[in-house]
């Protein structure tokens, strides 16, 4: 079993770059499944996500040819399938944009339920009312989700709740659909952007995205021959903003863009943290103790949910009490209870936690319950006095890449121990 040994306190300080990001790449691979050609994907972050997503395409009948350590180039035009296996499709969450490209390009899907962190009940029932809307039939059977249409008519689709996942399918499943489609109540999530972006650089019309109503014109076919550059990891670069305030480090963090992170930006100056922008760069340090804060997640451009457990992580050992209150999943403090282990003081229930901020933490046995966990776990190593043993890296080699060679590049004691 791989385990990550981190021995504390480090204080992080130098330059990281951030690879793209995760969520617009696991969504963008399948979307080349609507291209009648060939494209080149550049910035795509090499993590086990993209390499199963990758791997389920070639399934499919594309042929994937990474041709550097960042770029692939995707050929889709011999599609041979439209029946993504279960036990491929189970292994992360975005498998369910496999059923938005199938039904667009062959007008039928059948995809295996998708797995993915354990972070609460996760419906797809706004993906499948926005497939329903647009003309498909949709069952759920024997683990799958099967997906058919004769064609797809634009229409008009309301989101009962602002989704990701659902707003990206449905504009998956519209842009070859007959007519205009429009998503009421969409995200604006830095990925649901890119995904329409590089959408259009193939040759779809689709206007809106990053605001609450996109407009989806359809188009006959998407032409391909066009590289597109994947944007880079919102996440990952706020990762990388939280450890350096929770170990009062001073850290440059380049490839990113800054914009995408203002509510971080804002949160960190009230824990006492400081801030620069410059073009696509953020320097983050902080000189003392953070200050307690309180933070509510909710939607774009709200405080991300994926960034509240490394959130945690400051306010556990931040100057005074602070509240986190959790809008999007039920299941997201699993991470409190490890860090309890390492002497945090954490109540945790339902959706929301009270960190009575702790002056140090101390290292212990953890394990990560998934992948924002995991990270949260990794910061909280690296601030900790003595060694950390953080298990279960499945979880974060699905969404950072290299991430111990970043940490220790920035003076982070960590390494990878494959214990017998
Ligand atoms: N929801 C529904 N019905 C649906 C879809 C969603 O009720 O049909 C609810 C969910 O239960 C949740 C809320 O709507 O309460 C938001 O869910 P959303 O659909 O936006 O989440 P998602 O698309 O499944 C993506 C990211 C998550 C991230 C969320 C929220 C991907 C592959 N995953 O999930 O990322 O937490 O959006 O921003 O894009 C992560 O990267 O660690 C991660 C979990």
């Amino acid at each position: 079993m791989e385990k990550l040994v981190i021995n504390g306190p480090s204080r992080l300080q130098g330059d990281v770059t951030i690879s793209g990001a995760k969520n617009a790449a696991v969504a963008i691979i399948p979307a080349t499944l609507l291209i009648d050609g060939v494209c080149t994907l550049e910035n795509v972050p090499n993590i086990s996500d993209v390499k199963i997503s990758c791997s389920i395409l070639e399934k499919l009948g594309a042929k994937v040819t990474w041709i550097s350590e960042h770029s692939i180039k995707i050929d889709s035009r011999h599609i041979k399938s439209t029946s993504a296996p279960l036990d491929m499709t189970s292994k992360f969450r975005a498998s369910y944009y496999l059923i938005g490209s199938l039904l667009s390009r062959c007008h039928k899907a059948e995809v295996g339920l998708p797995g993915g962190c354990k972070l609460g009940a996760r419906p797809i029932d706004q993906h499948i009312k926005g497939f329903e809307a647009l003309g498909a039939s949709v069952n759920t059977t024997q683990g799958k989700i099967v997906a058919s249409a004769s064609h797809l008519i634009g229409t008009s689709i309301y989101m009962d709740t602002v989704s990701v996942g659902a707003t990206i399918n449905v504009m998956l499943a519209s842009v070859l659909a007959d007519g205009t489609t429009t998503i009421d109540n969409a995200a604006k999530e830095p990925h649901v952007v890119d995904v329409a972006n590089f959408l259009n650089a193939m040759g779809a019309d689709i206007h809106g995205a990053g605001t609450d109503m996109i407009k989806i014109n359809g188009v006959s076919k998407l032409h391909g021959n066009a590289t597109y550059s994947i944007v880079p990891d919102q996440i990952e670069a706020g990762t990388f903003m939280l450890a350096a305030v929770a170990s009062k480090g001073d850290v440059v963090i380049h490839n990113c863009i800054p914009e995408h992170l203002d509510c971080l930006t804002a949160k960190i100056l009230e824990m006492g943290g400081e801030v620069e922008e410059s073009g696509d760069s953020i320097h983050v340090w902080c000189n003392s103790r953070p200050n307690k804060t309180n933070i509510k997640t909710s939607p774009y451009p709200g405080f991300p949910t994926d960034l509240q457990p490394q959130a945690g992580v400051v306010l556990a050992i931040a100057d005074g009490t602070s509240i986190i209150n959790e809008s999007i999943w039920e299941s997201r403090f699993q991470y409190t209870a490890e860090l309890n282990k390492m002497g945090a003081n954490i109540t945790a229930q339902g959706k929301s936690a009270v960190f009575e901020g702790v002056d140090f933490l101390s290292g212990a046995p953890v394990y990560a319950s998934d992948l924002r966990a995991g990270a949260a776990l990794i910061i909280a190593g690296i601030i900790a006095n003595g060694e950390t043993d953080l298990y279960n890296l499945d979880h974060i080699d699905r969404g950072y890449e290299c991430i111990e060679e970043k940490f220790r590049k920035l003076g982070a004691n960590i390494t990878r121990v494959n214990e017998e």
